[in-house]
């Protein structure tokens, strides 16, 4: 079954060579987006761990919907159903009775109590932390001669800021936002912009992701993939593993051994 120990990739039998790229997702993969919670915990004392899952709950939640509704007519960029869910995080679990205003009204007052907040959460989001090895395993990668890149349903200037603030420009051939084609990763056509900006078949490049759903939808579309399961957490139910499963980043590298 999947991992048993830190670092290593198990196994399921490869049925293709060794991968010709890797594409990582961004959110969860490379940057840690509930490293927020630490100054969400500094703007609401005791709620900043459950509303940094929340957010990001909401936030995944939000891209299904405009994807999958009325042929992408409500489609809105990650950046914006990233405040939204923000938005939607802090009036739950932080604004108690939302009720008790009439509506309209409760929305002007939650930008005029919280909207500095939310601007300083969102700034946040811009620079999140990287996991400690990924440099590392970036570095590796180049030095290989591997060629390596994003793609991510964030938008392109947010995962350029990212991207940038991690220093890991110098180290990805490809920076892929899902935003020119409307849809959403677990879209196919969102899974098929990594065949496209690398010029490979989904079965000769190597998917990561630490989300599962997109572990598992990325290997349906017929990427090889690694789940880093960081969180210890089961996968998906629903009849499929990815290719190999590893506990953090540094799993990539047993791709190539
Ligand atoms: C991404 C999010 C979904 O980077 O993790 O695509």
């Amino acid at each position: 079954m999947q991992g048993t120990s830190p670092n290593t990739a198990s196994d399921r039998t490869l049925s293709n060579g060794p991968p010709l790229a890797v594409l990582f997702d961004a959110y969860g993969t490379l940057f840690d987006v509930y490293s927020v919670a630490q100054l969400a915990e500094e703007l609401f004392p005791g709620r900043g761990q459950a509303l940094s899952v929340l957010w990001r709950d909401k936030q995944i939640e939000y891209t299904r919907l405009v994807t999958t509704c009325n042929h992408g007519a409500h489609y809105q960029p990650f950046s914006v159903l990233t405040r939204a869910a923000l938005v939607y995080a802090i009036k739950k679990i932080v604004v108690s009775d939302p009720s008790k205003s009439a509506a309209g009204q409760f929305d002007q007052n939650f930008e005029e109590n919280h909207g500095p907040q939310v601007q300083r959460l969102l700034d946040q989001y811009q620079q999140l932390n990287a996991f400690p090895e990924n440099l590392c395993v970036l570095q590796e990668l180049k030095t290989r001669g591997i060629p390596t890149g994003i793609l991510s349903n964030g938008d392109q200037a947010m995962l350029d800021a990212g991207v940038q603030s991690a220093g890991f420009s110098d180290l990805l051939a490809h920076v892929i936002s899902v935003d020119p084609i409307r849809k959403f990763k677990t879209h196919p056509d969102a899974y098929g912009l990594g065949e496209q900006a690398t010029g490979l078949a989904a079965p000769d490049i190597l998917f990561v992701s630490s989300n599962a759903w997109d572990a598992l939808a990325a290997t349906w579309f017929g990427y090889q993939t690694l789940w880093v399961n960081r969180y210890r957490l089961p996968f998906e139910e629903l009849g499929t593993l990815p290719t190999r499963t590893g506990h953090d980043l540094r799993a990539v590298l047993d791709f190539f051994s």
